[in-house]
């Protein structure tokens, strides 16, 4: 009697589905791939965040964050040329502040001597040709790890803003390409735009942390600054929830009317959703910041033999230009800027 099925090998023919339509077609070799390729990811998209310590020729592990160090500022001069070598466009500073130089309202933010300014000064000198963005928030420089002035249990706004004014001004004099506000107060990037024009520095840009989350990503980032010991509470009267989105357009909005070149959505990946939306509504360059969590989450599965620790990082930062960035601030930008280099 007859087979039930027909043998598959002797019976292509008979199987063959009459498609018009095979998306299949386009992906059967790795130069059709290549062409019809949507989204690439160039050295031009990487920003990368270092961290600033005291001392001379200093490399400081950082447990949650491998194959990441704290850099003293010869060192950061040093890595500095090298990505610019390298081609990467900017750095993001972060510093760690001596414990015994925070307090409860972070001056050292307005010491025109401290790490930050010092680094910027020092690497806009030897690479002039690379950007530096520099962080307006208080939380490296507070005995209490908040980005504002607390008061009681409250970290109060308009104050805070005018402290901000008065760091983003600090940060400028010291040379800022960028000034950077994550603070998430509200009003400060008017405020602070009109504190830079105010003094001659209507060049300086400001890149927006408009739409951040409270969010747990920031574990990492939070030891390799020293936060982790100081901050008090969590940071969820200011920093965004993560259920909302629409929330989001909000912020971006305003952030655009006060006069913000650029906007960062942070965490990248778990936000993608918000990324695409502000991108798609506002159509500005609109940066992800890959966290030191997603970093730390990539690391520890690639060590344990879990993926493959190379072709995650590359997805994940495509996916950041498919879903609309023009940029990512990623702990990864220097190896990721080198595989590139070879894959050219
Ligand atoms: C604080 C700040 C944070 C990050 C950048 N700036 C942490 C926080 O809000 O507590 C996190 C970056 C990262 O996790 O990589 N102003």
């Amino acid at each position: 009697s007859a087979p039930l099925r027909p043998k598959p090998e002797t019976n292509a023919l008979a199987n063959r589905l009459d498609l018009p339509v095979r998306l299949r077609r386009n992906r059967k070799a790795d130069w059709s791939r290549r062409l019809v390729r949507e989204h690439e990811l160039t050295v031009n998209d990487l920003i990368w965040p270092i961290f600033i310590i005291e001392g001379d020729n200093q490399m400081q592990a950082i447990g949650s964050l491998p194959g990441v160090e704290r850099f003293s500022i010869d060192v950061a001069v040093r890595e500095a040329e090298a990505a610019a070598k390298l081609g990467i466009p900017a750095l993001a500073l972060f510093p760690n502040t001596d414990p015994a130089l925070r307090d409860p309202e972070g001056h050292e933010a307005l010491n025109e001597n401290n790490l930050v300014c010092r680094a910027t000064r020092a690497i806009k000198r030897a690479v002039p040709e690379i950007g530096i963005i520099t962080d307006v928030a208080l939380d490296p420089y507070t005995s209490h790890g908040h980005d504002g002035i607390l008061r009681g249990n409250e970290i109060v706004n308009d104050e805070t803003v005018a402290v901000l004014v008065a760091q983003a001004l600090n940060q400028a004099e010291a040379g800022a390409d960028i000034i950077a506000p994550s603070d998430m107060m509200d009003g400060r990037i008017g405020a602070i735009r009109a504190g830079l024009d105010a003094h001659g520095f209507e060049n300086v840009q400001i890149m927006s942390y408009a739409a951040k989350y409270a969010s747990a990503f920031y574990g990492p980032f939070r030891e390799a600054v020293g936060t982790n010991v100081t901050l008090a509470g969590d940071k969820r009267t200011y920093q965004m929830d993560p259920a909302n989105s629409d929330e989001a357009l909000r912020e971006v909005a305003i952030d655009l009317e006060e006069g913000a070149d650029s906007l960062i959505v942070k965490p990248g990946l778990p936000y993608l959703d918000v990324l695409a939306r502000v991108k798609e509504h506002f159509g500005v360059p609109t940066f992800a910041y890959q966290v030191s969590g997603e970093y730390a989450m990539i690391m520890a599965a690639a060590a344990n033999g879990w993926l493959d620790g190379e072709r995650a990082i590359l997805e994940s930062l495509i996916a950041f230009k498919r879903a609309g960035a023009d940029g990512v601030l990623t702990y990864f930008a220097p190896r990721v800027a080198k595989h590139l280099r070879q894959t050219v």
